[in-house]
């Protein structure tokens, strides 16, 4: 019989794996449960089975991953709760949520482990890092199985670890779309028309996605583009004037923050 992989909410993350899984062959019985009974058509696209409400598949399952909003963690923890059984472990990629904090919501001694990952997972083979409180061989077994076959696993050496890499892996993309943004308005300002300024940032987000592949060390990619006197060097002056460098930095150290105190208003 197949092992079975249950996923609480199908929202933006959710389907992002399941694109990801999608691209590779297993043997897993995937379910999916959302409360919003119009997500089962996107269930549908990726062929696996769909719930609206909590149910005995829960308890089969090997893995339950949590992706729903962490303000929702109680709900779905205490709907969980009555269908858990010493087979399953939890793995959790909300935003803040601490072990500790679910653990309170749970009657039964199971795994669990905090896990973060970003949107890209959709399309390459992504980072998941996550983080359990002991060391259980047999947790981290059937969590390489599984994750292995579409993502890279990479320990957590303390769930504060977890909190960073939210802001820096889990949020970053939204970085760079930030900053696509911004240069594709800069081609519409410039006259372009919207379509071409969309084409042509696209290609350079792309472009320079793939060098950065290519060469590690983006110190050296810079020097590459940008000579002394130049238009480059005009600009990348114009932005550490301005103290870019420190904006961002300051910008994530705040999402460091948020993500330890994920609830708070
Ligand atoms: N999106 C990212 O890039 C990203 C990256 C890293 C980590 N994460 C983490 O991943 C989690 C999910 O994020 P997301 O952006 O995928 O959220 P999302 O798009 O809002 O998806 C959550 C889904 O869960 C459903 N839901 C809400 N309450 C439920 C319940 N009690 N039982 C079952 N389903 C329920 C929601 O339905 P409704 O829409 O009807 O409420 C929605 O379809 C968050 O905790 C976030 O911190 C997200």
């Amino acid at each position: 019989m197949s092992s079975q992989v249950s996923i609480i909410g199908l929202g933006n993350l959710t389907t992002s794996m399941l694109t990801g899984i999608d691209k590779i062959k297993h043997n897993y019985k995937i379910n999916v449960i959302d409360i919003d009974k119009k997500k089962q058509s996107i269930a549908k696209k990726f062929n696996v089975s769909f719930y609206s409400s909590f149910t005995d598949i829960l308890c089969k399952s090997d893995l339950i991953i949590l992706m729903v909003k962490p303000n929702n963690y109680k709900d779905v923890i205490r709907a969980i709760n009555p269908f858990l059984s010493n087979k399953n472990i939890i793995l959790s990629f909300m935003a803040g949520i601490t072990i500790a904090e679910m653990k309170k919501e749970i009657n039964i001694n199971v795994p669990i482990i905090r896990c973060m990952t970003n949107i890209t997972i959709s399309t390459d083979i992504s980072y998941i890092f996550y983080f359990m409180k002991s060391f259980n061989k047999k947790s981290d077994t059937k969590l390489s199985k599984f994750f292995n076959k579409f993502s890279i696993l990479k320990k957590c050496k303390t769930e504060e670890d977890i909190n960073k890499i939210t802001a820096l892996y889990g949020s970053g993309p939204a970085y760079y779309v930030y900053f696509n943004q911004i240069i594709r308005d800069s081609f519409i300002k410039m006259g372009f028309k919207k379509k071409d300024a969309i084409d042509y940032t696209n290609d350079l987000i792309s472009g320079s996605a793939n060098i950065i592949k290519e060469n590690k060390i983006s110190d050296n990619l810079i020097n590459k583009i940008a000579s002394k006197g130049g238009t480059t060097q005009a600009a990348l002056s114009e932005l550490n004037n301005n103290k870019l460098n420190s904006i961002i930095s300051k910008s994530i150290v705040k999402a460091y923050k948020k993500s330890k105190n994920i609830l708070k208003k």
